[in-house]
């Protein structure tokens, strides 16, 4: 395993953001993986797509993943964040075996630790930008326990949108929006639940370079600001090059780790 979050320091000349991170302690642990497999089942054919896979995701840590189309990113991060059972292996979110719980004990664990940002956005089209945000607080406690705490939700996810420049987009639907205020959206809902696991698979992929970045920008503050594990998937060097660590994915098997080196 290639754990070197011990070792959290940045890249000679790397970018400013990269360097705010030089001398951070690693947090806790929020992430443990160790050992996943995932196998699909096609028939009488069975497809390996992970082959052994350990991770793990400190507080205050921006994660990169990288590696070719088809290399088990996605698989992985799904796997991680809970979404889908590993066919061997642990993953353990705040010290807790993700998959020795109960359905509802996972899906408790999940909701208040982990926010997702996915490439597509994943808007409900039916619902407009606010309802949208509001989304994760009405699956967390059911539509009638909602109703009790809905005014203070809804300040949070006011205060999200309106720091999110969407003030004016607030009853737009995806439909109206740009795909840049889509993912904008799509992290103020991530964050609503105020989780300290973010899980973003390839969040600026659909977007131009000067969206992706705006877009980027708001993610990495609020990482910073609220202490983050961002864990991140992406094709771009550059954003890789402003993370604190970068891993390396081939068919199924993290082959290396480039931790940013120490200046000096
Ligand atoms: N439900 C599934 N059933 C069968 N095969 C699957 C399933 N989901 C993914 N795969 C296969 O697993 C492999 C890895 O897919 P995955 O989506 O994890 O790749 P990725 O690294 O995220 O690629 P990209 O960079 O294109 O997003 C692919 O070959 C894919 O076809
Ligand atoms: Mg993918």
């Amino acid at each position: 395993m290639n754990d070197l979050t011990d070792n959290m320091a940045v890249e000679p000349g790397a970018s400013p953001e990269a360097a705010q991170h030089q001398g951070r302690q690693p947090g806790r642990l929020l992430i443990e993986a160790k050992g996943i497999r995932r196998s699909y089942k096609i028939g009488d054919r069975t497809l390996d797509i992970l082959h052994g896979v350990d991770l793990n995701l400190r507080q205050g840590e921006r994660l990169c993943l990288m590696g070719a189309s088809g290399s088990g990113k996605t698989t992985l991060l799904n796997i991680l964040g809970l979404l889908d059972k590993p066919t061997k292996g642990q993953v353990s979110v705040q010290g807790l075996d993700g998959w020795s719980l109960s359905t509802a004990k996972r899906a408790e664990l999940r909701n208040n630790h982990i926010g997702y940002v996915f490439q597509f956005y994943h808007l409900f089209a039916e619902l407009n930008a606010l309802e949208n945000t509001l989304l994760p607080a009405m699956l967390k406690h059911g539509f009638w326990a909602y109703q009790a705490r809905k005014k203070q939700y809804k300040e949070r996810a006011l205060e999200l949108l309106h720091r999110f420049g969407l003030e004016g987009r607030l009853k737009h639907r995806p439909g109206k929006l740009s795909g840049g205020e889509q993912q904008r959206v799509a992290i103020a809902r991530a964050l609503l639940l105020d989780p300290p696991i973010l899980i973003a698979d390839e969040p600026t992929g659909n977007l131009d370079r000067a969206t992706g970045e705006t877009v980027l920008q708001l993610l990495f503050q609020e990482q910073e600001q609220r202490n983050l594990g961002l864990l991140l998937v992406t094709h771009d060097e550059s954003l890789a090059s402003r993370c604190d660590r970068v891993l390396h994915m081939e068919d199924g098997i993290i082959q290396s780790a480039s931790d940013q080196p120490t200046p000096g």
